[in-house]
């Protein structure tokens, strides 16, 4: 079992990461009062929540079981969460424990962020992706039908709770989707990591649990270096979003859920990676690199066929990076160095939004 830590002063919090957290132990010091309601889905409390609120004997505990997927994002289901709160009297004290994926995490917290002004919250996440990203740094939130994660808050958890044999029940669509966030942490501040992943990825994809521990530790002791720097993104953390404004265009132009995260992200990143290219930063050899290391994760890195250069920049324009109309980008100066910067000639991301990544590809293939 690895403890690591993100330092935020007095709401600075432990990220517990192993095969068998889900115990007391872990739990109780996390816990203010007696009360517990623990969010979760219809697909993860078949597999987990059994084993969760046998952790949690002795306190009242309520289970709120919401429908799965990113299309469930919304205010409607928030609702729900407080429906479950109210409805079972639970008061100021009580503790909401998310377990599931980024879904879940980014609800259960804003669902805690807001009723009665903000109660206690610990997050168990079950997805690589949640476990490697989501549930560090306090990000929470919904969707809007205009705009992906539009509506939330900032709202640190008391503890992070990882359980790293969770992951064998995952789709593998799902573990490659948490791959791309994995590389995005070599791509942005840890250029050795994508060698390291580069000769571990086949282990990674195999559920090799050693690879996945260091993969997992390696990525949360980067997201908290980076959260305990800059908690409110007016800084260094937006670099964590390399490729989230090209990929929250596509999960939002192609339907909440039909694109997983992750391989918007993936699809985003590569374009990301070309314009830095078309701006001298970095190599064609560099963006084949990483494009490669995306492939071997079973990802897409190509953007949908259908989208124009108009849905891209219809949807960029409410990224959360746009200041005063200024659309910003996280891109590369170098494979390990990323920068956000809204400084780069229009025609440059016209010519991004508009190259054709299919023949990149098929260039690479051959
Ligand atoms: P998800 O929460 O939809 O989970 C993916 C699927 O796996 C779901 O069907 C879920 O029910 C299922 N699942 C979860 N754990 C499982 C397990 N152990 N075994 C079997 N199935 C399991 O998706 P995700 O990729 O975890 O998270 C994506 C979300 O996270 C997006 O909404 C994204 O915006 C958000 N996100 C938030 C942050 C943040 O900082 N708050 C960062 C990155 C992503
Ligand atoms: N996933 C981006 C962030 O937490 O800032």
């Amino acid at each position: 079992m690895q403890t690591l830590q993100v330092d935020l002063g007095e709401r600075s919090y432990p990220i517990y990461i192993g095969a068998d957290v889900l115990r007391a132990e872990f739990l109780a010091p996390h816990i203010v009062g007696r009360q517990v309601a623990i969010v979760t889905n219809e697909t993860v409390a078949p597999l987990y929540l059994s084993a969760l609120e046998r952790a949690l004997e002795g306190y009242a505990v309520t289970s709120v079981v919401l429908p799965d997927g990113e299309a469930f994002k919304t205010w409607e289901t928030l609702q729900l969460i407080f429906d479950g709160l109210l409805t079972a009297r639970h008061d100021r004290r009580t503790t909401v424990i998310a377990l599931g994926g980024g879904v879940i995490g980014d609800m259960a917290g804003f669902a805690a962020a807001c009723y009665q002004r903000g109660v206690n919250f610990i997050q168990i996440p079950t997805t690589l992706l949640s476990q490697v990203d989501s549930s560090v740094g306090g990000k929470t939130g919904i969707n809007h039908p205009l705009g992906k994660n539009m509506v939330g808050a900032f709202y640190q958890p008391q503890a992070v709770l990882i359980d790293t044999a969770s992951l064998v029940t995952l789709p593998a669509r799902e573990l490659s989707a948490g791959l791309a966030e994995v590389i995005k942490y070599g791509l942005i501040c840890d250029e050795p990591f994508i060698t390291w992943l580069e000769e571990n990825m086949q282990a990674l994809r195999a559920l090799d649990q050693a690879a996945l521990t260091t993969a997992i530790e390696r990525s949360c002791a980067a997201k908290a270096r980076i959260v305990a720097a800059d908690e409110r993104e007016s800084g260094v953390r937006a670099t964590l979003n390399l490729g989230h404004t090209f990929g929250h265009a596509i999960e939002t132009q192609q339907g909440y859920g039909v694109w997983l995260h992750g391989e918007a992200v993936a699809a985003g990143t590569v374009m990301a990676l070309e314009m830095s290219v078309r701006l001298g930063w970095i190599s064609p050899a560099d963006r084949d690199r990483a494009i490669r290391l995306f492939l071997a994760a079973g990802l897409p890195v190509v953007p949908p066929a259908d989208m124009t250069a108009e849905h891209f920049m219809q949807h960029m324009a409410v990224d959360k990076k746009v200041m005063d109309g200024r659309l910003r980008l996280v891109l590369l100066r170098s494979l390990g160095e990323a920068v956000v910067t809204g400084d780069f000639p229009r025609d440059v991301l016209d010519a991004t939004l508009g190259a054709d990544y299919a023949a990149l590809l098929n260039s690479l293939e051959h």
